[in-house]
């Protein structure tokens, strides 16, 4: 296993025992997970995706892969939160920072905002080149991937014959329902099924997040794996063992201790969007009947030179969480130099991670001088294996975590209420009432 976790920084503001004295609750926490026996339990697909992947789903996953890779210089994925957030997670984290060479499809989002310059931009941006799409939205209704996707297909349409276009869109969607499977049975478009039982932000290893992730060129049957065995372990590992109960015991100890927001922070920027993926995840989870912790992200070292002045003396309600990667990828020692104006000759022939990993046991140190609680999360590396355990890791634990605080995780009400307000103020039909309740509280403020 790559993935473990590593809590002595929690010490020095809890005695052991009072993580301990959390395992009874974290356990039935779980039993009630696993036995299918608490709120959201017709959620809970997600728990069984990676031993129902079975080699036959993955091969066509990485078929349609194939022909999309074959046929586009770019791929389009058009979706927003759990219908994108996934998918760009695991490619950020792998891909490298400056793609070279024409391997694989450059993978474009759309859809994920309501930016008009980024719509004309986008379309602009692929005039000239060969792309497909692949749409994603469980209800189908969503509008701002609803918007993006009417553009693309457009264009599409304005470009290339019927078959052409039928063969450069892929739908990822409800079995039956919604604007969007009507719409592909009625082109004919490939699609793919989101299950009815595995919400947006937990579906990463549905087609949702395989299929994109497999054009950009990625192992998916690894990431699978890396998450079937982490799915394995936690479901066997007692809860002293098991590190997403453990996750989930120091979560809710550190929150009753006044620690609202966690920083998940990371020293490889690359992992930015995973921790976005993170957000979503533990923020649409957990944040319900006026609880929840707020989950934050940071890149360090970057952000030390912004935000490390409110992290080691601000107000005292966060802990930082580190996601800690073991083994970087090249070689990279710090050259000599003979005038030394920069005084850096004391590193020379160290490498820039060793560097890097120095700054982070510092800051650590630092944060955790200054009452800031430190978990670490770390990994042996950063490949499809490893991103696979870590995914399944969060998820469990942050089911976990919602029942501990005694909230459903899977359901998000709160999400609606924007929504409204915003067909409201657009004139929808439908919504004539609380468009006029709306333009009175404008008139009034
Ligand atoms: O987790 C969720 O349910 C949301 O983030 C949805 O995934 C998001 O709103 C997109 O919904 P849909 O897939 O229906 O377009």
């Amino acid at each position: 296993m790559s993935l473990s976790l590593d809590l002595q920084h929690l010490y020095s503001f809890f005695p052991k025992e009072a993580l301990t004295a959390l395992e009874g609750k974290a356990t039935e926490a779980k039993d009630l997970l696993l036995k299918k026996q608490g709120p959201g339990n017709d959620f809970l697909g997600w728990l069984s995706l990676p031993e129902e992947n079975t080699s036959g789903i993955l091969d066509e996953i990485n078929a349609t892969a194939t022909q999309l890779q074959k046929q586009s210089e770019a791929v389009v994925v058009v979706g927003i939160g759990g219908s994108y957030l996934g998918a760009r997670a695991v490619i950020d984290a792998l891909s490298p920072y400056f793609p070279q060479g024409k391997d694989y499809p450059e993978i474009l989002y759309a859809g994920h905002q309501l930016s008009q310059a980024y719509l004309k931009e986008l379309l602009d941006y692929l005039k000239d080149k060969s792309y497909s799409v692949i749409v994603i939205s469980k209800s189908g209704t969503t509008t701002e991937p609803a918007i993006a996707f009417r553009y693309l297909k457009k264009a599409l349409e304005e470009r290339y014959s019927n078959q052409e276009v039928q063969q450069r869109i892929v739908a990822i969607t409800d079995s039956s329902k919604g604007a969007l499977r009507q719409l592909a049975d009625q082109q004919g478009y490939k699609t793919f099924i989101i299950p009815d039982n595995v919400g947006g932000r937990y579906s990463v290893l549905t087609p949702v997040g395989l299929l994109p992730i497999a054009v950009a060129g990625f192992d998916i049957e690894s990431l699978n794996q890396g998450a079937l065995e982490m799915a394995q372990h936690l479901a066997q590992a007692e809860a002293s063992e098991n590190p997403a109960l453990q996750y989930a015991i120091a979560r809710n100890l550190l929150y009753r201790n006044g620690k609202a927001i966690e920083l998940l922070v990371n020293y490889t920027p690359k992992l930015a969007t995973v921790a976005e993926w993170w957000k979503q995840l533990f923020g649409e989870s957990e944040g319900k009947k006026h609880q929840g912790i707020f989950p934050a992200s940071a890149t360090f070292s970057t952000d030390l030179h912004s935000l490390g002045q409110l992290v080691q003396e601000g107000v005292r309600n966060l802990f930082e969480t580190v996601l800690h990667i073991e083994d970087t990828k090249y070689n990279l020692a710090i050259p000599h130099d003979a005038q030394n104006l920069d005084k850096l000759n004391y590193l020379q022939e160290k490498q820039v991670d060793f560097v890097n990993k120095q700054a982070e046991t510092a800051t650590i140190l630092a944060h955790v001088q200054g009452k800031v609680p430190n978990i670490l999360i770390k990994l042996d590396n950063l490949s499809e294996k490893s991103i696979g355990e870590l995914l399944y890791f969060y998820e469990f634990s942050c089911a976990v975590s919602g029942y501990m605080l005694g909230v459903n995780p899977f359901n998000q009400p709160g999400v609606e209420a924007y929504k409204r307000n915003m067909f409201a103020l657009l004139g929808k039909p439908g919504f004539e009432q609380e468009r006029e309740e709306l333009l009175g509280m404008i008139n009034r403020s």
